[in-house]
């Protein structure tokens, strides 16, 4: 309301100082007659173009862009799952800090499921969880383990690529500001599991005292 009168305000001003002014005649405008506190003077046109409401305005996200989110859902809770397999492959190799490490990303794989129910709610879709499959894996040791993080991680980032791309195509603005979040975070995902095959194989692999600082390390991280 202050920023209206303001805008009246200085129109009004342009207009008794005869200033020509463009967006002034294409605007036709008429200074308010007997409307509130203003100055008297033509009244102004407030027919502006015919803005629909909000909800008229607001976009619905495509059939194709909502499966795909589905499916990511989906695909976040996998990997929740596969990370709290890890978490146990670690518990039973005597290596609790790591188990922690793990069971802490499995819960962010969850807190990222939860980031894409929330944004289809708001857009008003309809969320449709399917079943969980388990990734099956075999370790041959800690290393591949921490590998087949690296690589489940690289591919959740395509995921998130493909989803991004799909949004981009279809130039659905919201959804790719949505996804910019993700795509941070999946840069910062995978630093994190090259990070930590580079750190057991400076200081774990071979060597126990050094498998043990590290694995008390993992074990500090935060959830
Ligand atoms: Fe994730």
């Amino acid at each position: 309301m202050i920023e209206h009168c303001s805008a009246l305000f200085f129109l009004q001003k342009i207009f008794k100082k005869g200033i020509d002014c463009p967006l002034v005649d294409r605007a036709r405008l008429q200074l308010p007659r007997g409307k509130g506190t203003l100055h008297p003077g033509p009244a102004i046109d407030f027919q502006g173009p015919n803005i629909p409401c909000e909800q008229e305005v607001r976009a619905m996200l495509s059939e194709r862009i909502m499966n795909l989110m589905n499916y990511q859902i989906n695909q976040e809770l996998v990997s929740a799952y596969l990370y709290l397999d890890f978490a146990n492959y670690f518990n039973e190799n005597g290596l609790k800090g790591f188990e922690h490490w793990y069971k802490v990303q499995a819960f962010e794989e969850i807190e990222h499921a939860e980031k894409f129910i929330e944004y289809m709610h708001d857009e008003g879709c309809a969320v449709r969880l399917s079943e969980i499959d388990k990734v099956e894996w075999s370790a041959d040791g800690i290393e591949d383990v921490l590998a087949r993080g690296l690589q489940h991680e690289m591919y959740v980032t395509k995921l998130i690529k493909d989803l991004y791309d799909e949004a981009e195509n279809q130039y659905d603005t919201r959804t790719m500001r949505f996804l910019d979040w993700f795509i941070n975070e999946q840069a910062e995902e995978e630093t994190n599991a090259k990070d930590l095959i580079q750190n057991y194989e400076n200081f774990g692999n071979g060597c126990s005292a050094g498998l043990y600082l590290l694995d008390h390390d993992l074990g500090k991280r935060e959830g």
